[in-house]
């Protein structure tokens, strides 16, 4: 049995990479598992905590023991983790949220026979940066270049309590794979990297520096 640090306190996670659709049939997505957002929630609830995941699509089943929420786009996720933090004392924000939406996405399938289209694709709006700071915010941070600047900047922009970066041009770290080679970067600077583990073992590090902040 897992060390039960987490009993009794709301945790929100979320996973997967949203999708925002161009019309009835196709989305623009991107090539997030849910992986890493999975087995955050799990060790989440193995710990004692009453998890709330909320989930873009993925291939994984819903894990028994924790509350699913199902969204879709980039704009319920923002709804759905609103209205969740409001009863939770932390939030592991691992899902891939599109950054970008296309306006005005058609009624009907569009037809091969326009030719050449142009999508119009506008802003999301930052979620993370959305969520009051009286609970602690823990994000992520995939980065192809100058990892750790990069994140120390979100992390700063998005008033986290830590961010979890890690180089997705690292095979090993990258997309739809068990394991992840992260770098946790907290608000006082402190910049911490862990070795090659599985995604379940990063979610333990990563649980404890919560349990640490609580
Ligand atoms: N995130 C969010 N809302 C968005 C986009 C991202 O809350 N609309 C969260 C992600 O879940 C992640 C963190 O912010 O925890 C960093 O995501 P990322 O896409 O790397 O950050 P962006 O601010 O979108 O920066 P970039 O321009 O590098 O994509």
């Amino acid at each position: 049995m897992s060390k039960q640090d987490l009993a009794g306190k709301a945790i929100v996670v979320t996973a997967g990479g949203t999708q925002e659709p161009i019309d009835p049939v196709r989305h623009i997505g991107n090539r997030s598992s849910g992986k890493m957002g999975y087995a955050i929630a799990e060790a989440s609830r193995d710990r004692g905590a009453r998890v709330t995941l909320i989930t873009a699509p993925t291939a994984l089943p819903d894990p028994p023991g924790i509350k699913i929420v199902h969204i879709i786009t980039a704009d319920e996720m923002r709804s759905a983790v609103l209205e969740a933090v409001s009863q939770a004392e932390a939030l592991i924000m691992a899902a891939a949220v599109s950054d970008y939406r296309v306006e005005g996405p058609a009624e009907q399938k569009i037809k091969r026979e326009h030719g050449r289209i142009i999508l119009e694709l506008v802003p999301t709006a930052d979620i993370l940066s959305e969520v009051p700071d009286n609970i602690r915010k823990i994000g992520f941070a995939a980065e192809s270049e100058n990892l750790i600047i990069n994140a120390k900047i979100k992390l700063e922009r998005k008033r986290l309590d830590m961010i979890v970066a890690n180089d997705i041009t690292d095979p090993e770290s990258g997309f739809n794979v068990d394991t992840n080679r992260v770098i946790l970067i907290d608000k006082t600077g402190s910049v911490d990297e862990l070795p090659l583990m599985s995604k379940r073992e990063v979610a333990e590090v990563i649980l404890d520096r919560v349990a640490g902040m609580m």
